[in-house]
């Protein structure tokens, strides 16, 4: 019975060569070499580490170190061939490295197990995938910031929404600010979850920790981490760290599907508040009236895929006990795809938004519908006194009356207005605009333009 090379890796118990399927199934390599530059990195700070403190002497330490130069180069230009049959990320390069300096690789994997060299590969790259996102998410709403201020100097007015209905007018700024607010406290949850996983597990080793005189806070240094792991099962068994990546890609993918599902409503023939950019819509290949918004739809869509993957590692790890088990090689594709789904989504998105071009006098005519300063009418009477359950009752009453007779308030008579209530007239009804109904809400976080402009401002010295 012939073994494959590399069964070496394991000494001497195996007799018999791994079943293909099984090797094929167990593989992770067609993924995780994507940790590649993380995992040679690891080795590297690992190595050093073990020379300092006399595990190793300089002639190995500086062997094992210019042979993985050697093995990264080869990665970097694409010339690496990564081979099934070593399994994962980590023994095709250790596999590699003995092939270049020959047995004096053997002795890299000292005081080290694959349990705490794919965690803290792993955190090497979530941590840095946080902070892309974190950037990413910081450009798109400086973008937003930047509509919120553009559409501010022209008060351009929104109809605001509830239950899709027409409630009350809003500025189009107002509208960009919220997005902005949500996604601020989306950076700060990349942020937050990036601090938590600024730990290295690094020497934890197989579970138990090692009775070799490693020095972790050297490794934990050397790599960026703000302090090693404080126990060993933890280090290498948990994946929360992950799981906070995929929660954080998880709440921005709703936002940015909010987000998309009111541009595509707004961009439609019936509502016509917008039209998107050319560069980011696509035609039919039949009708040729159509301009689809592709981008925001797929932007929709792909909050399912971004949801699956945290359902997926939670449902990973909910029934592995304490530590490392081989289904926990299934926690990085789903932090993959979620983090490079989310990178083109909002660099998207940062291109788009400011090339999308809003119809003002369409939102206006639009916000004008729907009796959205019924409210202001109301407060108009509980101004003068008139309690405010009665004043609603009045409004709403006028409401009927007004909409049986296709008109809105401002088209009802003097009579009709004095006979629903004798602190009303024409002339109360002519005042209540949009315009007015918007400046009128100056309530903190409200609507009007000066809060607007408070917001901006805040908002403003939070990004720079
Ligand atoms: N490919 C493995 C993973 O991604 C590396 C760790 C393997 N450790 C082990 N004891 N089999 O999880």
């Amino acid at each position: 019975m012939t073994t494959s090379p590399d069964k070496k890796l394991w000494g001497g118990r195996f007799a018999e060569a791994t079943d293909g399927l099984v090797e094929l199934f167990n593989a992770s390599v067609g993924f995780d070499q994507r940790l590649a530059e993380q995992d040679i990195r690891g080795s590297l700070a690992h190595v050093a580490m073990l020379g300092q403190v006399g595990i190793l002497n300089g002639q190995e330490v500086t062997q094992i170190t210019d042979g993985l130069h050697d093995v990264l180069a080869d990665i970097r230009a694409g010339t690496f061939e990564w081979r099934l049959d070593r399994e994962d990320v980590h023994m095709n390069v250790e596999a590699a490295l003995r092939e270049r300096i020959g047995p004096v690789a053997g002795k890299l994997h000292t005081a080290r197990s694959r349990n705490d060299q794919v965690a803290v590969d792993f955190r090497l790259f979530t941590k840095e995938a946080a902070l892309d996102l974190a950037g990413k998410t910081r450009a798109l709403r400086a973008v937003m910031l930047a509509e919120a201020e553009k559409h501010l100097q022209h008060e351009v007015i929104l109809p605001g929404y509830t239950h899709l209905q027409v409630a009350q007018p809003i500025l189009l700024s107002h509208w960009f600010m919220a997005y902005v607010a949500m996604l601020e406290r989306d950076e700060s949850r990349f942020r937050d979850a990036a601090e938590r996983m600024d730990e290295s597990p690094l020497g934890s080793s197989a579970l138990a920790g090692t009775p070799w005189p490693i020095d972790r806070h050297a490794t934990a240094e050397v790599l960026g981490f703000a302090r090693p792991t404080a126990n060993s099962l933890d280090g290498v068994g948990s994946r929360d760290f992950a799981l906070e990546f995929l929660a954080a890609s998880a709440i921005l993918s709703a936002h940015l599907s909010r987000l998309s599902e009111e541009l595509i409503l707004y961009s439609t023939f019936e509502f016509g508040f917008l039209t998107l950019p050319d560069s980011h819509t696509t035609g039919s290949s039949i009708m040729p009236q159509k301009k689809n918004p592709d981008v925001s739809e797929l932007a929709r869509a792909k909050a399912g895929r971004v949801f699956g993957n945290l359902m997926g590692l939670l449902t990973v790890v909910k029934g592995t006990p304490l530590a490392y088990n081989k289904d926990l090689q299934e926690d990085k594709e789903g932090v993959f795809d979620s983090y490079d789904t989310l990178s083109i989504v909002l660099r998207l998105y940062t291109d788009m938004l400011p090339r999308t071009v809003w119809h003002a006098e369409v939102t206006r005519a639009a916000a004008e519908r729907g009796y959205s300063t019924a409210t202001d009418v109301a407060d108009f009477l509980a101004r003068a006194g008139v309690p405010f359950r009665e004043a609603h009752e009045v409004v709403g009453g006028l409401v009927g009356l007004a909409s049986r007779s296709g008109r809105q308030l401002w088209d009802l008579t003097d009579e009709e207005l004095r006979a629903a209530h004798p602190l009303l007239s024409a002339e109360v009804a002519g005042s209540l605009t949009v315009q007015e109904s918007v400046r009128a809400r100056r309530s903190f976080g409200g609507t009007a333009p000066e809060r607007v402009r408070n917001a901006i401002d805040t908002a403003r010295r939070s990004l720079d």
